[in-house]
């Protein structure tokens, strides 16, 4: 008879056997059927792109186009899509306006036809809603208001629609960081620069994580058991934030608890510590949310318009025509006061300037959404759960919608406003998207951006600096990978 130890120990073996067969089969089936049969399906309607690979898509031949881009020296031009996005680039010559790739085993139909644009973002809410983050960006954001969805969302963005409407508004790439932050800190959250430091800190280097491991392939099972040190550093982070946000929001209840305030505020922060409070829970929001969103609103306020001011400068300093106009207009408006609200819809040659910016350095550079169940675009139909992915910069630089000279600074394409430059086509500009999940930020960021540079004209000339070396780079949004150094002369006499 048959120890019982032996029996034992092959029950466990085979069970160990039949169980690594099943993981197998799953993998091979998530990981070589699965996206094999969506390519079939894709390319049997014409939509062409590169081969899927086991496990990685397309992210290593990505991360060999963008490191080779990256390394190449490049001229002071504004021709910036080879460089900031080669595959793109690459892809959309070889395989057409639409093509198929993969973010690791994720299908990806990458689209720069404005038909197609306008019917997946005008359809955020039912048909193809944004995506779950990947870890990292929800680390970054939490489930804050660009990343949630449904009553969510709906009650978050009515919050934010009250505040962000544009009346709120009471080396270069560097100075408008410290900028940007304060002025986001101010509005928003009643606090200095200086309050909110560590958390922009560290929600830098949350976002230096995110750009660090996006198109990287993540190993499947292996991943959910060994964590990467960008792992363990992004969750120390996200709790570090938390922390110091709750002790802003503690300080604020405080405040009303002691007498020495009577209401939580009318800024962001307090509309949101108000919501937190409030007894009807309905319209109640966790700690969670309120942490979420104050991590969404830090980041979103102050990244996108640090990279808009930034490239405004530049185009500002190499094109010394557009910098005299925009001078003159500003002197002529507000002379040597500081600006205001209603001068700052008068200035139609800075809005044509930083529209024009906007197209050639979308700070945004790509809006994704995923198919919620198969559904037609256009001619297309896409199986359920495969994303959409706009990449708005090759659009805006794409010459079959703004021609031959797509890549030339000539903000005089939006002298009669944004629908004639576009020829009526809304989805060929899209720096702050389109449809209900556009940017609810937008006006604030215009304004800001008017006030800053509006500021920077009345009292300096601007050229660029020698030791300029242009470099646009993807991060999260599109950075200047060495900063942008500008020579600053004052034009007051005593100066
Ligand atoms: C130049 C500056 C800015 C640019 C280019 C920009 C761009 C964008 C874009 C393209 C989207 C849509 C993303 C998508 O559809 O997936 C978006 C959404 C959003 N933006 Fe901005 N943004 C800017 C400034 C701001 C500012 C200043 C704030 C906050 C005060 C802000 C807060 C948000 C939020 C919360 C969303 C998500 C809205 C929703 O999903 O309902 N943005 N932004």
């Amino acid at each position: 008879m048959m120890d019982v130890r032996v029996k034992l120990l092959i029950l466990l073996a085979s069970s160990f056997l039949i169980y690594s067969l099943i993981v197998l089969l799953k993998v091979l089936y998530d990981y070589w059927w699965v996206p094999l049969r969506i390519e079939h399906f894709l390319n049997s309607q014409g939509l062409q792109g590169p081969p899927y690979k086991f496990i990685h898509g397309c992210n290593k031949q990505i991360n060999k186009m963008r490191s080779e881009a990256l390394s190449k020296p490049m001229g002071l031009t504004h021709d910036i899509l080879p460089r900031v996005f080669p595959h793109v680039y690459s892809w959309i010559n070889l395989y057409g306006k639409n093509y198929l790739s993969w973010d690791g085993v994720q299908a990806q139909v990458v689209t720069t036809d404005p038909e197609l644009i306008k019917e997946v973002l005008k359809n955020s809410e039912q048909t193809f809603p944004k995506r779950e983050p990947p870890i990292y960006i929800s680390r970054l954001v939490g489930d804050g208001l660009v990343t949630t969805e449904g009553e969510k969302w709906a009650k978050q963005r009515k919050l934010a629609n009250y505040v962000f409407h544009g009346e709120s508004l009471k080396d270069v790439f560097q100075e408008f960081r410290m900028l940007t932050s304060e002025v986001i800190s101010r509005t928003a959250f009643g606090s200095s620069y200086l309050e909110g430091e560590k958390i922009f800190y560290m929600l830098k280097k949350l976002a230096d994580i995110v750009s660090r491991n996006s198109n990287k392939s993540r190993i499947p099972i292996l991943s959910k058991f060994w964590k990467t040190d960008d792992d363990v550093g992004s969750e120390k982070l996200a709790r570090e934030i938390k922390d110091l946000v709750i002790e802003i929001v503690k300080k604020r209840e405080n405040k009303v608890a002691s007498g020495e305030a009577e209401s939580f505020g009318s800024d962001f922060l307090g509309l949101l510590v108000k919501a937190f409070n409030n007894p009807d829970k309905k319209n109640k929001i966790s700690m969670e949310d309120l942490v979420d969103e104050c991590k969404t609103f830090y980041f979103a306020g102050q990244e996108t318009v640090n990279a808009l001011l930034a490239w405004a400068v530049l185009v500002l300093a190499i094109h010394s025509d557009w910098q005299d106009k925009a001078r003159r207009e500003v002197m002529e408006i507000f002379g040597s006061q500081n600006p205001h609200s209603e001068g700052l819809a008068k200035l139609k040659i800075m809005s044509m300037i930083i529209n024009e910016t906007l197209r050639l350095y979308a700070p945004i550079n790509g809006l994704v959404r995923r198919a919620r169940r198969q559904v037609q675009v256009g001619k297309l139909v896409l199986p359920a759960k495969v994303d959409v992915w706009i990449p708005n910069m090759a659009l805006h630089h794409d010459p079959q919608l703004w021609g031959d000279d797509a890549h030339v600074f000539k903000p005089e394409r939006f002298k009669e406003g944004i629908a004639k430059a576009t020829k009526y086509n809304a989805a060929a500009f899209i720096p702050f998207g389109m449809g209900p999940r556009a940017c609810v930020g937008m006006t604030f960021a215009i304004n800001e951006t008017k006030t800053a540079l509006s500021m920077i004209l009345q009292r300096y000339t601007i050229s660029l600096s020698p030791a300029y070396v242009h470099s646009p780079t993807p991060r999260i949004t599109v950075q200047p990978q060495h900063g942008i150094q500008v020579i600053l002369n004052s034009l007051s006499n005593d100066a």
